[in-house]
């Protein structure tokens, strides 16, 4: 499969270039974001989003911060405070925090070692993004073993090729899918209110020849009521060790609406997303985001009165008992997930 790289350091080592996904489907801009303001804003703002994607785009930008710091006594500090305060730009995706401890814990070894410290920063982002294109192909398999010719799969937010390294995660399967000519239809939900579904999923599958349906989120009812849905695949941000999982807001509802019809729900993702010191949902944080993007963004103009009252939680927690399967890099997690969950985390 070939579509815009997402994110990678530039040729000088000294920046990240990203597809602003906040432009997309409009507008396919590239941006070098060079300066850790930079870099904090375009996550903050979903320019760069999707939980594998931050974690990358993370390892890249602290390597391109570091190339540009001097290697003084002071270095060491000055690069955990960069870490620190990416690592809080978004709290909920826990591949973020964890690309951060990866880099810093490469950058406290290379001190210790007297290695060069670029040249260790640099081949551990390097590794994390080699691990993410491994990641997405192998949960692309696994994932396409659960489908068959004619299947009607739901999905909700976007975990493809942009939140990603690669295929993706939930849109992994349907993508190879097509590539194989296997025919499957998907119906993406919309995802209120940043419209990734809408903006982003119908996209990349249209892009790759998937045949695609956008729906408002509140009609997965009456799709699944219809029998057009055989299965739904999601991704997710964290994965608590009792498979309690957080994804985009609105997949808790998916994940009932399955139950009610009895169809399966499966969560797609790498090992990296299931946060050790979760042990259910409920440690899981959610992010909390600006009201206007419920009343006015993406609108020409106000869709609800002004300073009316709204809540805006970015995710929900779906629980366990809903969920017929995890799909990770190293294989299918099924229930119970206390236990197949750390059998798989040792792999
Ligand atoms: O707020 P977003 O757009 O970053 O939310 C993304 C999701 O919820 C995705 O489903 C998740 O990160 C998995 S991406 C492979």
């Amino acid at each position: 499969m070939s579509g815009p790289v997402n994110v990678r350091l530039s040729d000088d080592g000294k920046a990240v270039i990203i597809v602003d996904q906040s432009a997309l489907p409009g507008e396919l801009r590239y941006l070098r974001l060079e300066t850790l303001d930079e870099m904090y804003e375009a996550v903050k703002t979903l320019r760069v989003r999707g939980a594998p994607a931050i974690g990358v785009f993370a390892g890249f930008a602290l390597c391109a911060l570091s190339a540009g710091m001097d290697k003084d006594a002071d270095f060491k500090n000055r690069f955990l405070e960069a870490a620190e305060r990416l690592s809080s730009s978004r709290p909920t995706a826990v591949n973020l925090s964890w690309a951060c401890r990866r880099m810093t814990e490469a950058c406290s070894r290379a001190i210790c070692s007297g290695s060069e410290i670029d040249a260790a920063l640099l081949a551990e982002c390097t590794s994390i993004y080699e691990e993410d294109v491994f990641m997405c192909s192998a949960i692309s398999s696994y994932g396409l073993s659960l489908l068959k010719p004619g299947m009607g799969v739901l999905t909700h937010c976007n975990a493809g090729p942009l939140a990603t390294s690669r295929y993706g995660t939930a849109l992994g399967p349907l993508i190879l899918a097509a590539e194989k000519g296997i025919p499957i239809r998907v119906y993406a939900d919309e995802t209120r209110p940043l419209l990734q579904g809408a903006r982003l999923t119908a996209y990349e599958l249209m892009e790759a020849g998937v045949d695609v349906t956008l729906i408002c989120d509140d009609m997965a009812s009456w799709v699944m009521s219809r029998g057009l849905v055989d299965a739904c695949f999601v991704g997710c941000d964290t994965v608590a060790l009792n498979g309690d999982t957080a994804n985009k807001i609105g997949t808790s509802a998916v994940a009932i609406l399955a139950k009610h019809y009895g169809i399966p729900f499966y969560v797609l993702g790498p090992t990296s997303t299931i946060d050790p010191s979760c042990r259910t949902g409920s440690d899981i944080r959610i992010e909390m985001r600006p009201w206007e993007e419920i009343t006015s963004l993406y609108y020409s103009r106000p869709v609800a009165p002004e300073g009316v009252k709204c809540l805006n939680p970015s995710f929900d927690v779906t629980e366990a008992s809903l969920i017929s399967g995890i799909i990770t890099q190293h294989g299918i997690a099924l229930p119970p997930f206390e236990e197949s969950l750390p059998a798989l985390i040792k792999k």
